[in-house]
């Protein structure tokens, strides 16, 4: 028998390597103070651990560097399409592939189609730009995880579900309203959660009795099978890329952010089965994306995101990544700090709520905490609290608070090292332990959505 080793090692060797730089505290002050208290606002040159985002951000193969260099850049037909065409049906299996330049651009696109005022669509959570998109359509974008989902310390294994019951009764009186059902794998502003292969097949059935097209949201479609494999009985001993097609087989199209499990660092696209449909998504995309065979790409981007694919369905990659993202979670549990359970699979997400209860939900908790962490340690993160998700009232102007105030430690793919996540772990520890001086903070001026983007806050 081999033996096993507890130490994680990236399951690459690194062959170009890019400097980051250290400033001082006082320099990161100035840099908070300029910036607004809102870390979008700061330069990423002074920046030292940047855990805004796993999108876009991650590391490309040799190999995908080698086909960037054979990509095809002719206008119609070019061969990276075909390439990747190939790499997406081998795991979907579905018929009509548009490449996007990100994965909103898909979202646009479908939700411009199939949305309009008075409808409704359903998912486990929508995250905050397919909510957008939704909402910018008047299409009511609703939110049906599971009540699990929603309880940061709760430990079922698969918090991303979608809560049936509730669906089923929203499709029994609303069925007619409904253009198309999603579901988020990983559920990423809950927490990063998978969502159970029995649960999707569950979906599929009711979506299927009122005739309701299923999509995936499927960025991070990998990590979510990665998970089925490690926690669904039954699929020990199947492989991820099976247990991808499984999950595709239950679903009639998606939308998908290349940037996260397809590996790339720019791209996305829209599939599905319908041909109808095609027909529109085709004469739409054009309008912004291009002509269908590049889609807002450029033939490189595609051949890039066509090798990608391949790469992270591999169990040596997806072990690490889950086992590396455990790690920093774990530990950051052991120092006490309260963390979202069980660890996601590409961010691990901190209960700011638990643990800065001296600042109340109105003087944004989580994002008081991201500043904080970056002044102390030059660690960039993501609120994902009230900033985001919370509105105010355009009547009354009063603030209506969002579901959690959670801090997201995204980690980007192939990029750090262990020795980047035990700083991070050192970092939050003293933090966690002056954590009574956080002071809270105030919204001075916000845009009429996405506000967290570009809000510009003070101490409270
Ligand atoms: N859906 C989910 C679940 C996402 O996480 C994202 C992006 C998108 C759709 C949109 O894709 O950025 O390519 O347009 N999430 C990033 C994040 C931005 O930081 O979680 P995009």
């Amino acid at each position: 028998m081999d033996h096993t080793f507890d130490t994680i090692i990236e399951p690459f060797r690194i062959k170009s390597v890019e400097p980051i730089r250290m400033t001082t505290v006082a320099e990161r002050e100035a840099f908070l103070k300029e910036a607004h208290y809102n870390l979008f606002l700061i330069k990423a040159e002074n920046i030292l651990i940047d855990l805004l985002t796993d999108s876009g951000t991650g590391a490309m193969s040799a190999a995908q560097w080698g086909k960037m260099m054979e990509g095809d850049e002719s206008y119609a037909g070019c061969r990276s399409y075909y390439d990747m065409y190939d790499s997406v049906h081998d795991l979907t299996k579905f018929k009509h592939i548009f490449p996007t330049h990100q994965g909103r651009a898909a979202e646009r696109i479908l939700f411009g189609l199939v949305g309009s005022e008075g409808k409704i669509i359903p998912n486990n959570t929508h995250f905050d730009t397919t909510r957008a998109n939704i909402e910018f359509t008047k299409t009511e974008a609703l939110d049906l995880v599971i009540e699990e989902g929603k309880d940061p310390a709760s430990l079922h294994p698969f918090k991303g579900n979608m809560d049936l019951e509730k669906l089923e009764q929203l499709m029994e009186s609303q069925h007619k309203n409904i253009p198309l059902c999603m579901l988020t794998v990983t559920n990423n502003s809950g927490g990063g959660q998978p969502v159970s292969m029995e649960n999707i097949r569950e979906t599929h059935k009711i979506c299927k009795k009122y005739d309701i097209p299923l999509f995936l949201d499927a960025c991070r479609f990998a990590e979510n099978a990665y998970f089925i494999k490690l926690r669904e009985p039954g699929y020990e001993n199947t492989s991820v890329k099976k247990i991808v097609q499984e999950m595709f087989s239950y679903v009639d199209g998606a939308t998908m952010s290349s940037k996260k499990d397809a590996l790339v660092n720019i791209g996305g696209f829209l599939a599905f089965n319908d041909d109808e449909l095609a027909v529109n998504v085709q004469n739409m995309g054009i309008l912004t994306e291009g002509y269908p065979t590049y889609g807002g790409l450029a033939g490189r981007d595609l051949a890039a995101m066509a090798q990608g694919l391949k790469e992270v369905v591999e169990e040596d990659y997806l072990e690490y990544r889950i086992k590396s993202t455990q790690y920093f979670g774990e530990a950051l549990d052991k120092a006490g700090i309260p963390v979202m359970k069980p660890i996601g699979g590409h961010a691990v997400y901190i209960d700011a709520k638990a643990m800065l209860p001296h600042i109340p939900v109105s003087q944004l908790p989580a994002q008081a905490l991201a500043c904080e962490l970056y002044r102390v340690g030059g660690i960039r993160g993501v609120e994902i609290g009230s900033l985001m998700f919370g509105k105010r009232d355009p009547e009354t102007g009063e603030e209506i608070p969002g579901t959690m105030e959670l801090l997201r430690l995204a980690i980007p793919r192939r990029v750090y090292t262990q020795s980047h996540i035990d700083y991070c772990i050192e970092v939050l520890d003293l933090v966690n332990q002056n954590k009574e001086n956080i002071k809270g903070l105030k919204i001075t001026k916000q845009p009429p959505f996405l506000r967290h983007f570009s809000a510009e806050l003070a101490p409270a």
